[in-house]
């Protein structure tokens, strides 16, 4: 059963600069084919979620605007789904959507190979020095290479800070470089991780032995400057930080000082404290670092499989079928989702 009226906005932070979908036309049919729903990128650019907005349309799929508690007025909302395009929702207050009786989702199996090709794609090219050797040749010096050897990876350890679904996958993928392979995660599962090809051991013991460290969990409360001056100090100052996950679980400051004490090599960072970053922001100086502004996985294969996968979650709440991911499981309960999907 389909609902005749179920109206859809896509916030415009989802279109190119030309005005097209940035993930391409082929998952809007997942939309168009869908009898009863009328879609439309939302006119205004916010930057959080309105209660105007949240009154005008049944699901809203969103990109980076902020959704809060303040996205509801007084009145029961229109919005019963909030679709996450990507698969963190740290933007997200879920409490609140479950307070409102709205769904969350987010599509954790289309980013799970993109953000860890990601993170090996920031391990090859800060032990091969890429981006130095680009400078080199680019600006003459092609003579100074005997002075930028890089790093071979065989024998090497490579450490997950999260062995969750993109921490098992870059493992996964990594076997190929025979490195030795460790997570840390206090809620991982040895076997797990085991069949992935790494070791859960504790968050001290990856930090003093990796030669590489990929920040790869959840932020959180607890995980938040969870890499602090403290932790740094424990990696080995042979090594590099990368951070594919969120930026505040680096404490920043903490990781500028350490770079510039030469306590650790160098880092890679597709996600910052402050985004988009501050043109001051001294990493963004520092020639060991490689920075790219929360966008490395973006490929046109990693967005149309993050659009079929939120967009699909928009449909089944349309025909009143439970989407297949949704983050704040526990509003299943609530009457007002139980009566949405068995109307009687
Ligand atoms: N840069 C990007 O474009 C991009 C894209 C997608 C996802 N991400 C981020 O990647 C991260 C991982 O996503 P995922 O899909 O693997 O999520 P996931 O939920 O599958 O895994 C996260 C893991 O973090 C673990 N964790 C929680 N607290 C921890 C702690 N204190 N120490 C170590 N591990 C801890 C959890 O147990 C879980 O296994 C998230 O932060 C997500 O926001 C970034």
């Amino acid at each position: 059963m389909t609902n005749e009226s179920f109206r859809v906005g896509l916030t415009r932070d989802l279109l190119t600069g030309a005005g097209e979908p940035s993930f391409g036309t082929g998952a809007l049919d997942v939309l168009n084919q869908t009898p009863g729903i009328s879609w439309e990128f939302i006119p205004e650019a916010v930057a959080a979620i309105t209660p105007e907005l949240t009154a005008r349309y049944d699901a809203i799929y969103v990109n980076t605007p902020r959704v809060g508690a303040d996205a509801f007025g007084s009145e029961a909302p229109r919005v019963k789904i909030i679709a996450r395009h990507g698969v963190g929702y740290d933007s997200v207050d879920v409490p609140a959507m479950t307070a409102r009786g709205v769904l969350v989702t987010n599509t954790p199996a289309a980013v799970r190979r993109p953000v860890a090709t990601m993170a090996i794609t920031f391990v090859l090219a800060l032990a091969q020095k890429l981006m130095t050797k680009d400078k080199l040749t680019r600006t003459g010096r092609w003579n100074d290479r005997n002075d930028h050897m890089g790093q071979g990876l065989t024998g090497k350890t490579l450490g997950l800070v999260g062995a969750g679904s993109i921490g098992l996958e870059t493992l996964r993928m990594a076997r190929a470089f025979d490195m030795r392979m460790l997570a840390a995660d206090p809620f991982g599962n040895a076997d797990v991780v085991q069949a992935a090809g790494g070791t859960l051991v504790g968050l001290d013991e990856l930090l003093a032995q990796s030669d590489f460290v990929v920040v790869a969990c959840l932020l959180n409360d607890d995980t938040h400057h969870l890499v602090n001056a403290e932790r740094l100090a424990k990696m080995k100052r042979s090594a590099y930080l990368i951070n594919v996950a969120r930026g505040p679980i680096v404490d920043e400051s903490a990781l500028v000082a350490a770079l510039r004490a030469g306590e650790i090599a160098g880092a890679g960072l597709d996600v910052f404290e402050q985004e988009p970053v501050d043109p001051s922001n001294p990493l963004l100086t520092m020639e060991q670092v490689i920075v790219t502004p929360h966008s490395l996985c973006w490929t046109d294969e990693c967005f149309d499989a993050i659009a079929h996968s939120g967009l699909g979650a928009i449909v089944d709440m349309s025909a009143r079928r439970r989407p297949q991911y949704v983050v704040n499981r526990d509003v299943l309960a609530d009457e007002r989702v139980r009566d949405w999907f068995d109307p009687g």
